[in-house]
């Protein structure tokens, strides 16, 4: 009976140890208690359309470059192990600050891993930046020598809208292309979230979506935003190649919208 018990508990065990676990690398817009005064990001909906561990690691503040420089991707490296993924979303930090004093988290302006630039660090010196591109590589080879597959997926979009016909949320900056130019290099797949969830507010409409945002800001969304995100997210994961696809549940299969 004893034995008959402890080979069950093993049995479970390696069924919960064996389970592929989903990681989120990225920003407020994606982490638990986004950006503060209830706003609420996505990654904390994602649980309610996939059917698998997931793992938010999401850190208010970050870029693709202080993700990388504070630690956060090695940690996250660690913890998976093959047979996971990882969805990396980066972009809102990414822009150098007002003062024009680096601040750690601006990445050199432009596409490709060569990218390098000079900035004046808070102390005076002068220090070596690299691109989006070159944080967000280096971590996919890691991940990827570790069997971990990522999924690099573009920021999501702020609530500004174009002034002129057609009413519709405007464009992407260069943070959308750089992520797909990421998907290029290393051939990982792409999922333009930032499109997904343009094309779910356009659907939607300028009014109830300004209902999804506090009245002071448009980059956080309060918790109705973050979930319609999220559906967005997994509408772009089911029109993606990925086979994270296959974790999608019967909630995630009837998100609305379509493929892109
Ligand atoms: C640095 O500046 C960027 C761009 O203004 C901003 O998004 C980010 O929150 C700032 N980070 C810190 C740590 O001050
Ligand atoms: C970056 O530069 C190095 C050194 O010049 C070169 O070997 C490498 O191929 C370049 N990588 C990319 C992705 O262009
Ligand atoms: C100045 O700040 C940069 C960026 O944080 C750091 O790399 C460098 O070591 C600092 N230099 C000194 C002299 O403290």
């Amino acid at each position: 009976m004893k034995l008959l018990l402890s080979l069950c508990l093993a049995a479970f065990k390696g069924i919960r140890t064996s389970a592929q676990t989903l990681y989120l690398a990225g920003d407020s817009t994606m982490a638990l208690g986004g950006g503060g005064d209830g706003t609420q990001g996505w990654g904390v909906y994602l649980p309610n359309y996939l059917d698998m561990p997931i793992v938010n690691n999401a850190v208010a503040g970050t870029s693709a470059r202080s993700y990388s420089d504070l630690g956060y991707f090695a940690t996250l490296i660690d913890q998976a192990k093959a047979g996971d993924y990882a969805v990396i979303e980066f972009g809102h930090n990414d822009v150098a600050s007002e003062a024009g004093v680096d601040n750690g988290t601006q990445d050199a302006v432009g596409e490709g891993y060569n990218v390098t630039e000079l900035v004046t660090a808070t102390n005076g010196s002068t220090i070596l930046i690299h691109s989006f591109a070159y944080y967000i590589e280096n971590a996919v080879s890691a991940l990827e020598a570790k069997g971990v597959t990522p999924i690099i997926s573009s920021l999501t979009p702020d609530n500004i809208w174009t002034t002129t016909a057609p009413i519709q949320i405007a464009t992407g900056g260069r943070f959308v292309t750089y992520a797909q130019g990421v998907s290029q290099d290393t051939g990982i797949v792409f999922i333009d979230h930032f499109d997904y969830v343009a094309q779910a507010y356009d659907a939607l409409g300028e009014t109830k979506v300004d209902t999804f945002y506090s009245s002071n800001e448009h980059l956080h969304t309060l918790p109705a935003g973050a979930t319609v995100v999220a559906e967005a997210f997994v509408r772009g994961l089911l029109c993606s190649s990925s086979p994270l696809k296959r974790f999608v549940n019967s909630a995630g299969q009837a998100v609305p919208n379509g493929c892109l």
